[in-house]
C-alpha cells in the first residue's frame, strides 16, 4: 500500500502561476488514494478556478472562510498534512506574522499537522531579505520548505524561484508522512550541549560543545512524530526547537539530576551532551583574586557519569544511545563505552577529523551496535546525521 493511501492532505493553493502545476499535484495525491481537500485563497481563483481542484480532489474545495464556519477547524484537527503550493511571498508574511485573515491562514494558525511550504516567485522576491527572514523564522518553529529551483521564470527572465517538478514535491510529501510514522507512540529524551563546572562566581571549566547535535536529534524526533520529546541542555547559543520540552541545566550535577527525575518516562534515550567528566573540588563564594597568591593549583574531582548510571538503570523496553567523542582509537573507545555503559547503540565521531566536531555544521559518524555491527555515514550536515541516526533507531523500538 502507498504511503499517502487514506492519508488526509489539505492542499493550500495561493495565488502564483504555478496554482496551474498545483493542481497536477493534486490529482496525483488523489490518484494515490490520499483524501485530498484543497482551499484556494481568493488570489488563486484568478489563476486557477474551484472546479478544477473539485474534479481532480474529488472533493468540495474551500474558498472562503465564511461559507462553513467551521470547516477550518475541522480540517485542521484531522489533517495528517498541509502542504503550501504555491506559497507567496504573501502568505509566507502573513504565517510568519500571525496573520490569519482568510480560510488558509486560519486553518493554518489551528493546525498541528506538519505543514510543507513549496514558494514558487520571482527571484527578486525570494531574495529579498524580508522573505528569506521570514521563511527562516518559519523553518525554526517547524516548518517545513522545499526550496525552488533555479531556471525560466514567468517573468521572462532566469533565476531561482522556479515550482519544483513533480516528482519532488510528492517524494517530499512521502517522505514527511513515512517519518512521522517513525517515532509515533515513543516518548524522546535527548541531552546536548557542553556543561559548565563553577570555579568561582566568574569562572568556569567547559567545552566547546556547541549543542548542534542534539538540539538536531530533538528538532528530527518532533518531525518524526514522536508522542513526546525533552531536551535538557547545557549553556549553548542555540533556539529550543520548536514543540520540544526544553530543561536547562548548567553543572553535570544539574543535568544528572534533571535526567535522572524524567529517565522513567521515556523509551529513547540520546545522550549527545558532552558532559564535562571533571568540576573544581572546592567552589569559592568569591571572585579568586590574582594577588591572592603567585600560584593557583585546582584540584578536580569526577562529575557523576550520568550515561552509566541509566545503563545500570534500564528496563528492557529502553533504548539507551550514548555519543562517544574521541581523538584517537575512535571505534576501540567507542566499544569499551557501548559495553561499559550497558548501551544499545554509540554514536562515534573523530572531533580531529575535517567536516566533524564541535565548530562545524556537519558531521562525519559510526554507529556501533550491541551485536559487533557497526555503519559510518558520510558527513553530512548535523540535521540530516540526526535523521539517519533516528532512522536507525527507530528500528529497535
Ligand atoms: N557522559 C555522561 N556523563 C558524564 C560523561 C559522559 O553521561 N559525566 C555521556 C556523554 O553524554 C556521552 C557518553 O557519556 O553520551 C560518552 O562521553 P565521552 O565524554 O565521550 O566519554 P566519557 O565516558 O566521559 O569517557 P572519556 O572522557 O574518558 O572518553
Amino acid at each position: 500500500m502507498s504511503t499517502l493511501s487514506g492519508k488526509k492532505i489539505v492542499a493550500g493553493i495561493c495565488g502564483g502561476i504555478a496554482a496551474y502545476k498545483a493542481a497536477n499535484i493534486v490529482s496525483k495525491l488523489a490518484q494515490a488514494g490520499a483524501y485530498v481537500r484543497v482551499i484556494l485563497t481568493r488570489a488563486a481563483c484568478e489563476f486557477v478556478t474551484p472546479l478544477t481542484f473539485e474534479s481532480l480532489s474529488h472533493n468540495k474545495v474551500l474558498t472562503d472562510l465564511w461559507e462553513e464556519p467551521l470547516a477550518h477547524v475541522e480540517l485542521a484537527y484531522s489533517a495528517d498534512l498541509f502542504v503550501l503550493m504555491p506559497a507567496t511571498y504573501n502568505i509566507i508574511g502573513k504565517l510568519a506574522h500571525g496573520i490569519a485573515d482568510d480560510l488558509l491562514t486560519t486553518t493554518l494558525a489551528a493546525t498541528r499537522a506538519p505543514v510543507l511550504v513549496i514558494p514558487a516567485m520571482e527571484s527578486q522576491m525570494y531574495t529579498n531579505p524580508i522573505f528569506q527572514e521570514n521563511a527562516r523564522k518559519l523553518t525554526e518553529l517547524g516548518y517545513r520548505f522545499l526550496e525552488p529551483e533555479a531556471g525560466h521564470l514567468a517573468s521572462g527572465r532566469e533565476g531561482i524561484g522556479r515550482f519544483p517538478s513533480e516528482e519532488k514535491i510528492l517524494k517530499a510529501i512521502e517522505d514527511i508522512l513515512t517519518e512521522r510514522a517513525l517515532l509515533q507512540g515513543h516518548r524522546v529524551l535527548v541531552t546536548a550541549g557542553p556543561t559548565r563546572e563553577m570555579l568561582d562566581p566568574m569562572r568556569c571549566i567547559t567545552n566547546k560543545s556547541s549543542g548542534k547535535m542534539g538540539y538536531a536529534l530533538a528538532e528530527q524526533a518532533r518531525h518524526f512524530g514522536a508522542d513526546a520529546v525533552c531536551l535538557i541542555s547545557g549553556p549553548t547559543q542555540l533556539k529550543p526547537p520548536a514543540g520540544v520540552e526544553y530543561v536547562r541545566v548548567e553543572s553535570a550535577e544539574e543535568m544528572r539530576d534533571a535526567v535522572l527525575e524524567r529517565f522513567v518516562q521515556y523509551d529513547l534515550i540520546l545522550m549527545a551532551a558532552a558532559v564535562a567528566d571533571w568540576r573544581p573540588k572546592k567552589v569559592f563564594a568569591q571572585k579568586l583574586k590574582k594577588s591572592s597568591a603567585r600560584e593557583l593549583t585546582i584540584v578536580l574531582e569526577k562529575t557523576p557519569d550520568i550515561l552509566s548510571e541509566l545503563g545500570k538503570r534500564k528496563k528492557k523496553d529502553q533504548i539507551l544511545v550514548g555519543f562517544a567523542a574521541e581523538t584517537e582509537k575512535l571505534l576501540e573507545h567507542a566499544r569499551e563505552k557501548l559495553k561499559e555503559k550497558n548501551l544499545d547503540i554509540v554514536v562515534a565521531n573523530d572531533i580531529t577529523a575535517p567536516g566533524a566536531g564541535p565548530e562545524v555544521e556537519t558531521n562525519i559518524v559510526t554507529l556501533l551496535y550491541r551485536d559487533g555491527k557497526s555503519e559510518t555515514l558520510p558527513c553530512l550536515p548535523k540535521h540530516e546525521v540526526a535523521k539517519e541516526i533516528l532512522r536507525r533507531v527507530a528500528q529497535f523500538l
